[in-house]
């Protein structure tokens, strides 16, 4: 498809229900949990229950002789177990590096220190329940006031601080976030089968060639002796992008007792077992000159990580390129902590970093007395200032008019607590933000078959975010067929090696090679219509012949053109394949010819109660600048999604730790809460719909993270102007308003 033909697109841009909707909705779809085999035994693995510490002795006895039990694996036991280098270009990141079991050290509350199996999973909980261990415990680290180790910097220009002095208009805040656990519905799933010298795991996993490398290589095995399946997740939100020790502990349980092992991990393991976003805390200094423009930016971060992992949450990630500032300095660090090691949650590095800036700037926006919407029109640039290039497409400034227009900013009275409705004073509050737009390599394959249809299949996966219905409406969209002839493989290493499904990055990633592929099988078409003694072309060499839109057709010819499958069928063919694939574009070290990125407004009304202090997000509206939105349905549904995780992150979500123990205390979706539907506004979320042909040639970014992006911010400065209380801890806490009420 050229740049030209974009402009009239037969499927991709209108909405389209999810394809594999029925199969989830009538109970059909295998999540790795449903899998079951002849003589599958269950294995629930045991927690320590210090934070810090040795394990002098684990006492199995009990558990030993308890009905049903097969096993109980303490270190030792396991196959041995490697530790993996974990580059995510060469698909082998882990963020918990060290193998479960590997050694007597507790380094956080729950590790793993030991693994039952049992023919029911009642008997395995039983009997993990009746293991216990001796411990010569120590004091943990859990000092929830964070100082980083050693603060490097992470982008410098132009003399910050002495632009800060000189600055007639000056913030200066800090601000800290909790740390905050995916909680996706299906907790994380291995089912684990050991036969014929091979592995296979049915996994909850965002990344399936990235699983396989990294238990291939921790457990020694070939990469070809290990298959990873993951055809439906019940979401992740980062949690499931990297394996997490329960992978491993069921491999190797399914090794050792030539069984196949289901180990689902319970509510409260997904508290400190795989990953979480990072307690964070963060200072902003911004100084502008009377009309608004910033001289100096400097933002300072450190977030927690856990004693043997150095994760970062690059908070400063937006910092850099959102508004022009001649100065600005970016520094990050880490605290370590003996907590379990944090991981990548959505939107990770630009989601917290920009709750500071976008907060401060709302803090600057007061002390100039500007608009906060002017404010940051008058910030805007056309140029990534991190590297001296133009953006690809930026269109922040209409993502903040049309924003402003769609939620009648223009009637804002500025005062705090003026504007009331039924009886409940409005707040009205705005965030921009910005999220990478960014390819990861990719390859996909394509049969077209005789019946008229096509099979699209890529090692990448569907988290739940539509990447079906995307990869079935790119292929119908080249293929000049319908959505419903397209059908569609994922989520299993035996396919063409995908991309993982994370950053907002799959989307983009899939137009490349799906396209390659289609051309491929376009001229192995061709290729086959020419070699027989029957010809249909009469004559015709491959160059004379064309493949467009499904259809074999002699160039500047005006014979009817044969569609895909007459030919097959002509040539008593049952397909055709062609494989394809896309170079990435992500973590690329050169200085890039143009910046990608998609950009967004939220504009957000609370409703505050004074009287009963009730504070409610009673209306958003989302603008967003995401490239061409392939399917606008999904594309809505990720931001509003993404829109309410930003009311649980401002509003409800923290893990608290027990000072004494390091144990999550609210581990469990009663005490830990996350915004529910009772919690959803009036949301209005609006796509510019600019393709970005930077980044392929549908013009499409990806969306999901931005959503979250600026979500809090927007929703703590509403906070402030309907009670004249900031927030710059999150989550608020209904007591921080008490003194307004
Ligand atoms: Mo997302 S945190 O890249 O799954």
């Amino acid at each position: 498809m050229s740049e030209t033909a974009t402009a009239d697109l037969s499927v991709v841009g209108k909405a389209h229900a999810r394809v594999e909707g029925p199969l989830k909705v009538s109970g059909v779809a295998d999540y790795a949990a449903d899998r079951d085999f002849p003589g599958l035994l269950h294995a629930v693995p045991v927690g320590a229950t210090i934070a810090s510490g040795r394990i002098k002795t684990i006492e199995t006895d009990r558990a030993r002789q308890m009905p049903g039990v097969r096993a109980v694996f303490t270190r030792g036991d396991l196959p041995p177990m490697s530790r993996v280098t974990g580059d995510m270009a060469e698909q082998t990141k882990v963020d918990e590096k060290r193998p479960p079991l590997d050694d007597d050290e507790v380094r956080y509350y729950g590790q793993f220190i030991a693994l039952v199996v049992a023919d029911t999973l009642e008997q395995a909980k039983a009997a993990a329940e009746a293991v216990s261990a001796d411990y010569e415990a120590r004091t943990p680290a859990i000092d929830p006031q964070l100082v980083a180790d050693k603060p490097e910097v992470v982008h410098e220009r132009g003399d910050a601080a002495g632009a800060f002095d000189a600055a007639p208009v000056k913030v200066d805040a800090a601000y800290a976030i909790a740390p905050e656990v995916h909680n996706p519905i299906e907790t994380h799933a291995t089912v684990a089968v050991w036969e014929d010298e091979t592995l296979t795991l049915y996994e909850s996993t965002q990344a399936v060639v990235n699983h396989r490398n990294v238990l291939a290589d921790m457990l020694g095995l070939p990469r070809e002796r290990v298959r990873v399946v993951s055809r439906f997740i019940g979401s992740g939100f980062g949690g499931k992008l990297w394996p997490w020790t329960q992978s491993p502990l069921a491999a190797g349980a399914a090794m050792v007792l030539g069984r196949p092992i289901k180990l689902v991990l319970s509510r409260p393991m997904m508290f400190h077992a795989v990953g979480h976003r990072p307690r964070i805390q963060q200072r902003v200094r911004l100084g502008a000159d009377p009309d608004g423009r910033l001289m100096s930016i400097q933002h300072d971060y450190v977030n927690e990580t856990s004693i043997l992992d150095d994760y970062t949450e690059h908070c400063g990630e937006a910092t850099a390129h959102l508004y022009r500032s001649p100065n600005l300095r970016v520094t990050g660090g880490l605290a370590h902590r003996n907590v379990g090691t944090p991981t990548s949650m959505r939107g990770p590095g630009a989601v917290p970093g920009l709750f500071a800036t976008e907060s401060a700037l709302d803090e600057l926006a007061l002390a100039l007395r500007m608009d906060p919407v002017e404010l940051r029109l008058a910030n805007d640039i056309d140029v990534d200032q991190r590297y001296s290039v133009p953006f690809s497409s930026r269109h922040l400034k209409e993502c903040l008019t049309t924003g402003a227009e769609r939620f009648g900013w223009a009637r804002r009275d500025p005062a705090i607590g003026a504007m009331s409705k039924d009886g409940e004073v409005l707040g009205w509050g705005v965030a921009a933000c910005t999220w990478q737009g960014a390819r990861l390599g990719c390859s996909a394959s394509i049969d077209l078959r005789e019946d008229g249809s096509a099979r699209v299949t890529t090692a990448s996966q569907d988290i739940g975010t539509g990447t079906y219905t995307v990869a079935a409406l790119i292929a119908a969209e080249l293929l000049g067929l319908q959505t419903d002839q397209v059908e569609v493989a994922l989520g299993d290493t035996r396919l063409p090696a995908g991309a993982i499904s994370g950053g907002s990055m799959l989307t983009a990633s899939l137009v490349e090679p799906i396209s390659a592929a289609v051309e491929a099988a376009g001229k192995a078409l061709i290729k086959a219509a020419i070699s027989g003694k029957d010809n249909p072309f009469s004559g015709a060499d491959a160059e004379d012949l064309a493949f467009e839109n499904g259809r074999v057709a002699r160039k500047g010819g005006n014979a009817p053109a044969l569609r895909f499958d007459e030919l097959l069928r002509m040539l008593k063919l049952g397909r055709v394949n062609g494989s394809g694939s896309g170079e990435g574009t992500f973590g690329q070290k050169s200085k890039p010819k143009v910046s990608t990125q998609s950009f967004g407004a939220h504009f957000v009304e609370v409703a505050w109660r004074p009287q009963i202090a009730r504070l409610r997000v009673s209306r958003v509206v989302t603008v967003i600048d995401g490239g061409r939105i392939i399917n606008p349905l999904a594309a809505r549904n990720q931001i509003e999604g993404a829109v309410v995780m930003g009311i649980g992150m401002a509003l409800f979500e923290g893990a608290e730790y027990d000072h004494r123990s390091g144990a999550p205390m609210n581990a469990n979706l009663a005490d830990y809460v996350v915004a529910t539907h009772a919690d959803v506004p009036d949301l209005d979320v609006c796509f510019l719909d600019y393709p970005d042909l930077e980044l392929n040639r549908l013009g499409a970014r990806g969306v999901g993270e931005i959503g979250l992006a600026g979500t809090a911010a927007a929703i703590t400065n509403a906070v402030h102007h309907a009670t004249g209380v900031r927030i710059r801890s999150l989550p608020l806490r209904i007591e921080d308003l008490l003194a307004a009420a």
